[in-house]
C-alpha cells in the first residue's frame, strides 16, 4: 500500500465556499493512516486524491502497548507525545493530498484509538488537533466520539451514519462490512432503522499471527493461509469467544482479540503456522457471516464490503462460501475504493460539523439526542 505521487490537481474551486474536505483515518490495524481529499458539491462524494503513509514499526508497537493500562512507563507522557508524532505523519498525508491551487475547507482527522470506554465516559483517539492545524494551515476537526459519549451514546460506530447515506437503496436490503482490525456491520434494511455494531475480529488475529511467526505486516491476498487447512477444533474452540454471544449493539476492540488471546490455546501450539492462519481466516470469516444471517428479511441480501480486508482474497471467499444466498460485492462496486470509505467518512463529518449537521445516528449509538460531533482546531 505505498503512497503515490499525484499530478497536479486541476483547480476545481478557490472560494471560501469550496467543497473539499481532506479525512484522515487510522483504525485499529494500525497499519498507517489513509487521507483522502474529496469533492462534496455533488450528493455523493467524490474522491479526488489518496494516500496511505505507514507506520513505522516503532510507532506501531508504541500504540499496541498504549492500548493496554499500565504497559507502558510513563504512560501521560508517552501519549502526549506519541500524538505528536503522529500529527507530524498525519500533516505528511495532508501534504501529498493538498494543492495550492485548491482551498480546502477543514481536515475531519479521527486519531488513533488507545482507549474506547464509554461507560466511563471516555474515549481517547491520539492527535494534536492544535499542532495538525499549525503544520497543514487547515482549520482540523478531532475527537469526533466525545460528544455522542457525553449524550449518553457508546460513540461509536459513527460511519453507518454516511454509510446509510451513501450506500442504501429502497430496492434491496444491504448489510455493509468493513473489515478493519475490527469486523464492523451497518444493517441497512429498508424496513428498519439502521443498526451498526462490531461483529469480531477482521484482520487483527490474522495480522498479528503473520507477524509472530514470520515477522510481516500482513498475509497478502491470504496467499499465506491459503496453504493451510482449517482445524476444526481450534476452530470451535475459538468460536466459544464470549463476545459472540452478545446480541448486537456491541463493540469490541484489541482487549478482546490479540495474540495473547490465540496463544492461551494449545492446539496454537501443535497445528502448523499455516493451519492456524487458515483457521484463523475461517473464524473470522464465520464471526461476520453469523452476524450478518440473523439480519436476513424478505428482501434479497447484499452485502458490501469495504476496508482494507476486502483486498485479502482467501477472506472474501470463505465470507462468499459462509453467507450462501446472498451478493457479494464491495463498495468499489458502489464508487469509493475499499480502502478510502473510513477516511472518506471523516471528510464527510468534518463537512457535517462545518455546517452544524448532526454527525451521530441515535439508533446506532444509542445517545440520548443527536449531536454535532468534533473539536475544532481553527488554523
Ligand atoms: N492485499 C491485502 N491482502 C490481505 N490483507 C490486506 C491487504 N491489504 C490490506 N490488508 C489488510 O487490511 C489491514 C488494514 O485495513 P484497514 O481498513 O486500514 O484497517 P483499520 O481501519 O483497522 O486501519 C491491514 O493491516 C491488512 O491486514
Ligand atoms: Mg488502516
Amino acid at each position: 500500500m505505498p503512497s503515490v505521487a499525484h499530478p497536479p490537481l486541476k483547480p476545481i474551486s478557490n472560494n471560501p465556499h469550496s467543497p473539499l474536505y481532506i479525512g484522515l483515518m487510522s483504525g485499529t490495524s494500525m497499519d498507517g493512516v489513509d487521507g483522502v481529499l474529496v469533492d462534496f458539491s455533488s450528493s455523493f462524494p467524490q474522491v479526488v486524491r489518496h494516500a496511505h503513509l505507514p507506520f513505522n514499526e516503532a510507532l506501531k508497537k508504541t500504540l499496541i502497548k498504549l492500548n493496554y493500562s499500565g504497559e507502558t512507563p510513563h504512560e501521560l507522557e508517552i501519549a502526549t507525545t506519541t500524538a505528536i508524532e503522529l500529527s507530524h505523519l498525519y500533516a505528511q498525508c495532508v501534504n501529498q493530498l493538498k494543492d495550492p491551487q485548491v482551498t480546502i475547507r477543514a481536515i475531519g482527522c479521527h486519531g488513533q484509538t488507545i482507549r474506547h470506554q464509554p461507560d466511563k465516559g471516555f474515549t481517547i483517539q491520539l492527535v494534536n488537533g492544535a499542532l495538525l492545524a499549525e503544520l497543514t494551515g487547515i482549520d482540523t476537526l478531532c475527537d469526533f466520539r466525545a460528544r455522542d459519549i457525553a449524550a449518553g451514546g457508546q460513540g461509536a460506530p459513527l460511519v453507518p451514519r454516511v454509510h446509510q447515506a451513501w450506500f442504501s437503496t429502497d430496492h434491496c436490503h444491504r448489510v455493509i462490512v468493513n473489515l478493519g482490525g475490527i469486523a464492523n456491520i451497518t444493517n441497512l434494511d429498508p424496513h428498519a432503522s439502521v443498526i451498526g455494531f462490531d461483529c469480531g475480529p477482521a484482520n487483527i488475529l490474522l495480522d498479528e499471527w503473520i507477524r509472530h511467526c514470520k515477522g510481516v505486516a500482513y498475509d497478502k491476498n491470504g496467499a499465506w493461509g491459503r496453504l493451510g487447512q482449517v482445524n476444526n477444533a481450534l476452530l470451535n474452540a475459538l468460536l466459544t469467544h464470549p463476545f459472540l454471544a452478545i446480541p448486537p449493539p456491541k463493540s469490541t476492540g484489541r482487549e478482546a482479540f490479540n495474540l495473547n488471546w490465540l496463544l492461551s490455546f494449545n492446539l496454537v501450539h501443535k497445528l502448523t503456522p499455516e493451519d492456524v492462519q487458515a483457521t484463523l481466516t475461517e473464524f473470522t470469516t464465520l464471526c461476520v457471516a453469523r452476524a450478518i444471517q440473523p439480519l436476513r428479511g424478505n428482501l434479497p441480501l447484499e452485502v458490501v464490503l469495504c476496508g482494507g480486508g476486502a483486498l485479502n482474497q482467501l477472506l472474501v471467499e470463505r465470507l462468499a462460501a459462509n453467507l450462501p444466498n446472498v451478493t457479494l460485492t464491495s463498495t468499489d462496486q458502489l464508487g469509493i475504493p475499499v480502502d478510502q470509505v473510513e477516511a472518506t467518512a471523516f471528510a464527510w463529518f468534518a463537512m457535517a460539523f462545518d455546517q452544524r449537521i448532526p454527525g451521530n445516528l441515535v439508533s446506532v449509538t444509542g445517545a440520548k439526542h443527536p449531536v454535532v460531533l468534533g473539536t475544532l482546531y481553527p488554523a
